[in-house]
């Protein structure tokens, strides 16, 4: 049996995850604002920094997977932004990489990162932010969605789930993580029916928006079918998985998107696609 940190714990799919873990009998150390081993606040720089050297000190430096599910949706207010990016943003890129030296003791450990579907469904969404948050620059980001408008919230949680997702992406296949025999992986799930969506149902105009928007097959997620999804991604049965974000979102993304992914490598991103081939030869003689 298996040591398993879970961000969000006390709540929505997090707790979920918690509960199917402990079911399975692994050992859960929990992190979250309440009801959890390491009780932190992943929106501030102490609270990422205690929880990530709490997990170590609790794990006794060996972990065999994490779920990164802490996150808030797109929250009204002034400071907005700066709350979304640092939680969702980094509260798991900064607890992911503290870990990393832990959950390469086990050699074979899964990690899953909750992203969204909003990653690529929400239209037009900063690049500029997107980018900052990429290189860790919170204030950089906070500051290009000043320029947002009543959207700004939506756009920043976007932002941080692209964001997310991408390092992600960038970071999976590199000889720290896939070379360290860590998988790490997202999933995107559409609107699953947890306290943060009820909370949103209960504003009329965001219910409205949330009722609008297109998902094939009708309905919203069932949160304990998402816990299964993550399960399955945080088991053996995911060797070979890497870098990969997986939606489980009911269509939404197909039905907006259909022609967007998958698509051939153009004629003008050759060069940058040969030169990845070339360091990747360059790196397997290296070893
Ligand atoms: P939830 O609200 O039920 O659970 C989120 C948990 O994160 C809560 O226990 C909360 O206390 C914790 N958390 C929030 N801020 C924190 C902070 N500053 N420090 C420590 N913990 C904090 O929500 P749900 O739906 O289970 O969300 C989990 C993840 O799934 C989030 O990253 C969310 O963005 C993502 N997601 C949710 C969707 C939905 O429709 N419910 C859709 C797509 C993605």
């Amino acid at each position: 049996m298996g040591t398993y940190a879970v961000t969000g714990s006390a709540s929505g799919m997090g707790a979920q995850v918690a509960a199917k873990l402990r079911a399975a009998g692994h050992t859960v150390i929990g992190v979250d604002l309440r009801d959890a081993e390491v009780l932190a606040d992943l929106s501030t720089p102490a609270g990422r920094d205690g929880a990530a050297a709490q997990v170590l000190a609790l794990c006794d430096g060996r972990l065999d997977g994490a779920l990164l599910g802490a996150g808030v949706g797109p929250l009204p207010g002034a400071d907005s932004a700066r709350r979304i990016f640092a939680i969702n943003y980094l509260g798991v890129v900064e607890l992911a990489q503290a870990w990393r030296p832990a959950l390469a003791v086990s050699g074979r450990a899964k990690v899953v990162v909750i992203a969204s579907n909003s990653a690529t469904t929400v239209p037009v969404v900063p690049g500029a932010a997107i980018r900052a948050l990429l290189r860790g620059d919170v204030d950089r980001a906070a500051r290009v969605m000043k320029w947002c408008g009543p959207a700004a919230p939506s756009l920043a949680y976007a932002a941080s789930k692209i964001a997310v997702s991408r390092w992600v992406r960038r970071s999976a296949v590199t000889a720290e993580w896939a070379g360290r025999g860590i998988r790490l992986n997202a999933i995107a799930p559409g609107a699953i029916l947890t306290p943060l969506l009820e909370k949103q149902l209960a504003t009329p105009s965001e219910a409205r928006a949330i009722r609008a928007f297109p998902v094939p097959v009708g309905d919203f997620g069932d949160p304990g079918q998402l816990a299964d999804w993550m399960m399955f991604m945080l088991s053996d049965a995911a060797d070979f998985v890497c870098g990969s974000i997986v939606f489980v979102d009911g269509g939404s993304d197909a039905y907006l998107r259909a022609n967007a992914w998958p698509k051939a490598v153009p004629a003008w991103g050759v060069p940058a696609y040969l030169w990845r081939f070339a360091k990747h030869r360059l790196a397997q003689r290296a070893v």
